[in-house]
């Protein structure tokens, strides 16, 4: 018997797969290809069945690797095959769709439409604006200067606490380097709008702040804020509330209260929480106050010469009551059930 070397064999083998492979893709209806079907995988005299029995030639040390290569190319001439067969078959499907039938009634597109949290921001903005406030944005990431610091937010203050905030990864990155963080609520913004701007200002900024708090009824680990804040030479926590008061009966209606309690911020002297009650008991919507000494010192302001308010409130929160949502935990579960809704 004559031996075949392995490299002759390895070679032929090569060649007969491409070959089929051209042959399966070249096909142009099922007729050529089961004819080519039969050429190469025909189970009596197809080409691979006669390359099968050229295995019996090879050497016998050799047989394991030419082995191993012949199932190898077995296999992709037949997934070759498979394809071809798959793309004649759909291709006859997309033929048949593309006959036009100009009398088959329309079909109505479904379209998606605005998240409600979005729709939300929209519209705080929209009333904002007819207040005189203009929209400023800042950065998600944060450093520790406009998320703390500037605020009047000491090194030691527990609100920095690693477990309260999502600080980034310091991989590579040298002492020297500012920490950064996900910023953890729209403040960030009222100081990078002073350290750019001259009074006086007038601006609200919404978007995205991140804390790890546990996600119910009323919290999540991100949300959204809407940050309001005034800079003037004569602006008066009566200002602030009012500007409030008419927010809120813009966006709930005439009906809606509104509860300032005392509380504390670091950035706000006097601090209140801003409590709101419409088609339902009381809920916390944000915190405001007038802007502290310590702050306007920071961006460069003389507190001597300007004094004013800020405010931010949980948008999420307002977007609920206003709906009636029980949990805002919905908001971000994409169920399209719940979103179409709005
Ligand atoms: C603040 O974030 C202050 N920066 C607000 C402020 C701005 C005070 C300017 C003074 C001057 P607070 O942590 O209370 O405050 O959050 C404000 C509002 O965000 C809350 O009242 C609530 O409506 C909303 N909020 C807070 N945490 C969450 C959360 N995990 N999920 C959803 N909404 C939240």
């Amino acid at each position: 018997m004559t031996v075949v070397a392995l490299d002759k064999f390895l070679a032929e083998l090569d060649q007969l797969t491409a070959a089929a492979v051209t042959a399966f893709q070249a096909a142009s209806d099922t007729q050529i290809l089961e004819a080519a079907r039969v050429e190469f995988l025909g189970a009596k005299s197809g080409r691979l069945k006669t390359a099968q029995k050229g295995l019996g030639q090879v050497d016998k040390s050799d047989k394991p690797a030419a082995g191993k290569r012949f199932n190898q190319a077995k296999q992709d001439v037949e997934a070759a095959y498979e394809a071809a067969k798959e793309k004649l078959a759909t291709g006859q499907v997309t033929q048949q769709a593309a006959a036009f039938d100009p009398t088959e009634p329309g079909r109505r597109q479904r379209l998606g439409h605005v998240h409600p949290v979005s729709q939300t921001i929209e519209e705080l903005k929209d009333i904002f604006a007819r207040l005189g406030f203009n929209v400023a944005e800042g950065p998600e990431i944060e450093d520790e200067w406009h998320n703390f610091e500037a605020l009047n937010i000491p090194g030691s203050h527990p609100a920095r606490d690693p477990l309260d905030n999502f600080y980034l990864a310091t991989a590579g990155r040298s002492a020297a380097d500012k920490q950064l963080l996900l910023r953890s609520q729209t403040s960030t913004v009222q100081i990078r709008v002073m350290e750019d701007t001259k009074p006086p200002v007038r601006i609200v900024s919404l978007g995205r702040v991140y804390r790890p708090d546990t996600a119910d009824a009323t919290h999540y680990p991100m949300f959204h804020q809407i940050e309001g804040l005034m800079i003037d030479r004569h602006v008066t926590m009566a200002d602030l509330k009012s500007v409030l008061r008419m927010f809120c009966s813009s966006y709930l209606g005439e009906d809606v209260h509104v509860r300032f309690r005392p509380s504390f911020f670091p950035f706000t002297e006097p601090s209140v929480e801003v409590d709101m009650a419409w088609h339902g008991g009381w809920i916390e919507m944000g915190g405001a106050g007038m802007v502290d000494p310590n702050v306007l010192r920071a961006v460069g302001y003389d507190p001597e010469e300007v004094i004013g308010f800020a405010f931010g409130l949980g948008v999420e929160r307002l977007c609920a009551r206003r709906h009636g949502i029980k949990d805002i935990r919905e908001f971000f579960k994409n169920d399209v059930r719940f979103l179409q809704q709005f």
